[in-house]
């Protein structure tokens, strides 16, 4: 996803704007440039590569601008070229416009415009929105309501960000489906698509909504949109310090963020359990206990990590409150047209809550009338707006790619729901009740324990530095554990890996098992111990070499696996929170024994906002 930054105050722009950029590296892009407002001018610099590379550009007079904008891209239209790069401009060249998002009927614009005279020296769809704006402008009015009339004639995505040569020490910037927020400075305001690259200047920001467009000076932002209230009733302070952004030491924010996991899970139930009698408190759900018993039906939707957590989340929420669940690709959901109405609750599980798929979903259930409730980490995201209510997962910011601690707070969270649940309806009794409460309470330092382990796990990645493929197999709640660890391996080690029901096995891909395949097993002693070794014993008798993640002191497994990962014990349904792990850091270790780009892996985003 890209990244935007703009400034107007009173310091040097340029430093402000290659800072916040740095701030936005993690979410992946190819190229980046900035344009500067200075003395009735725009001094516009961009590269392919990376900030650095933009930053050892010379920005002649440019320096001593007070008021710009830049951009990260990830290339969507057209190839990673300087062309291609943001900022774009108009015919003119007095406007400058950065973008995150797919201008959908870019090309019949695009068409028109050509017809017009227009010449474009881009691939980009966002050269098309610039040169309407330029258009607009010449008709008359200011860089506003250009803006305006310009967006009126857009479908698509957009967070922009524009200047005008004409117009010193103002910014426009508008959204619809990609996030921007704004930072409230004194004497001056930067506006961003992530408050990383605000927080080193202010922690006053305001999320801008969907539609909604500002002005902004170093004295003020205007708001043009649905929301009546002034800007200042509506900002938030941004509690994260600069620290939680930083790698604190680690070599990767993926490792910091594994290791952090004592502390996300914590922060996920901290306040929320009530340990006499035995069940979660979640206000963010803003559902009584009657409407709790009232429930018929649950469907979960989500992507990638987040479906995996959800699909845990099936085995809690069946298992505790006894409710049906369905788990639903939000890709697949959003175009099915879904049997579901006011009886359904919809839960969207979402990190960044910013995922378009997810977005969509959430809008198709709401749409055909589902209560739905949002389980997302990024505070003030468009999912957490949308939804009708739901539980923040308090996880931090989470930079690297593959998320893992945003995964296990979303498996806490859907546990702490369950609970709920289960104990409003009478499915789980008080005894059980502060039996699992004292059971979530003792989970991080259990976690702790298995982190202390990482150096063995280091040790054994080296033998899977040269593996083609690798099988996961899990049963039962550890079944969709399986499929996020083959994920994780898969996405920073580029090494293929599938997550399987073990007893699926023999319904096929046993054909794949040989001495070359390694096949890890989550083999914990839960109701399903005795049916994971019988799978274990399948896959060695064809010679398969087998890494089982197993319960302290199972000694018996030792017979069967050639490697083993021991977890502390822990109540069946939260076994997935230990057992994910050590397949977390085993993908971690033969990444870097691989030489890959462990948090900015290959063609992969962090949020991914568009379709
Ligand atoms: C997880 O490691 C991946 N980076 C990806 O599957 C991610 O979980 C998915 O894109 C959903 O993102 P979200 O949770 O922000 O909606």
């Amino acid at each position: 996803m890209c990244g935007i930054v703009g400034y107007v105050g009173f310091r040097p722009a340029r430093d402000i704007l290659l800072h916040g950029l740095e701030r936005l590296e993690y979410r992946g892009y190819d190229s980046a440039g900035y344009a500067l407002q200075y003395n009735n001018s725009l001094v516009i610099r961009k590269c392919v590569g990376r900030v650095t590379d933009l930053a050892a550009m010379d920005p002649g007079e440019g320096a001593r601008a007070t008021a710009g904008i830049a951009h990260t891209r990830w290339a969507t239209h057209g190839e990673p070229s300087t062309e291609n790069a943001h900022p774009h401009t108009d015919s003119s060249g007095r406007i400058a416009l950065v973008h995150n998002g797919i201008i959908e009927n870019y090309k019949s614009l695009k068409d028109r415009l050509k017809a017009r005279g227009e010449v474009f020296v881009s691939e980009t769809d966002t050269e098309v929105l610039t040169k309407l704006i330029g258009l607009e402008l010449e008709a008359g009015g200011n860089l506003l309501s250009a803006v305006k009339r310009a967006l009126s004639g857009v479908r698509g995505a957009y967070g922009i960000a524009v200047v005008s040569a004409d117009e010193p020490s103002t910014l426009v910037a508008a959204r619809y489906g990609s996030p921007l927020v704004v930072g409230i400075g004194e004497g001056e305001n930067i506006v961003a698509s992530d408050v990383a690259a605000i927080v080193a200047h202010t922690r006053d920001v305001v999320y801008l909504e969907e539609g909604e467009l500002v002005e902004i000076t170093t004295r003020a932002v205007h708001s043009h949109g649905s929301d009546p209230r002034m800007i200042r009733e509506r900002m938030t302070h941004v509690d994260w310090n600069l620290s939680e952004i930083e790698k604190d030491g680690f070599a990767h924010y993926m490792l910091k963020e594994i290791h952090s996991q004592p502390e996300s899970l914590r922060n996920a139930f901290r306040g929320r359990l009530d340990m006499s009698e035995g069940t979660a408190h979640l206000g963010g759900l803003n559902m009584t206990p009657e409407r709790m018993k009232q429930i018929r039906r649950i469907i979960i939707t989500a992507c990638g990590t987040s479906w995996h957590a959800a699909l845990i989340g099936k085995y809690i929420l069946e298992s505790m409150a006894r409710i049906p669940v369905d788990v639903e690709y939000a890709s697949e959901f959003r175009y099915r047209d879904p049997v579901i109405g006011e009886d359904t609750v919809a839960l969207v599980v979402s990190q960044s809550g910013e995922t378009a798929d997810t977005l969509a979903a959430l809008r198709l259930a709401r749409r055909k009338g589902a209560s739905c409730y949002g389980i997302v980490n990024v505070v003030g995201s468009t999912i957490a707006r949308e939804t009708d209510a739901g539980v923040y997962i308090h996880a931090g910011p989470e930079i690297g790619v593959a998320s893992t601690k945003a995964f296990t707070s979303q498996v806490m969270i859907l546990s702490l729901i369950g609970l709920a649940l289960g104990r409003a309806r009478g499915t789980v009794s008080r005894s059980e009740g502060i039996a699992l409460a004292n059971a979530i309470q003792e989970v991080p330092d259990k976690v702790e324990t298995i982190l202390g382990r990482a150096g063995e796990i280091k040790d054994l990645a080296r033998e899977f530095t040269y593996a083609s493929n690798f099988l996961y197999l899990g049963r039962g709640v550890n079944y969709p554990v399986a499929l996020e660890g083959a994920l994780k391996l898969k996405e920073i080690s580029y090494i293929h890996a599938e997550g399987y029901p073990a007893a699926e096995m023999k319904h096929g891909p046993i054909a794949l098992i040989d001495d070359l395949m390694p096949v890890a097993v989550i083999a914990v002693r839960d109701a399903a111990y005795d049916k994971i070794v019988s799978n274990i014993q399948e896959v060695k008798a064809r010679k398969g070499r087998i890494l089982a993640v197993a319960t302290e002191g199972d000694s018996d497994i030792r017979h069967h696996a050639q490697w083993v990962i021991e977890v502390p014990e822990v109540a069946d349904q939260l076994t997935p929170l230990l057992t994910v792990v050590p397949l977390q850091l085993l993908a971690y270790y033969v990444a870097v024994a691989r030489g890959c780009d462990i948090d900015k892996p290959r063609n992969l985003a962090k949020s991914v906002t568009v379709e």
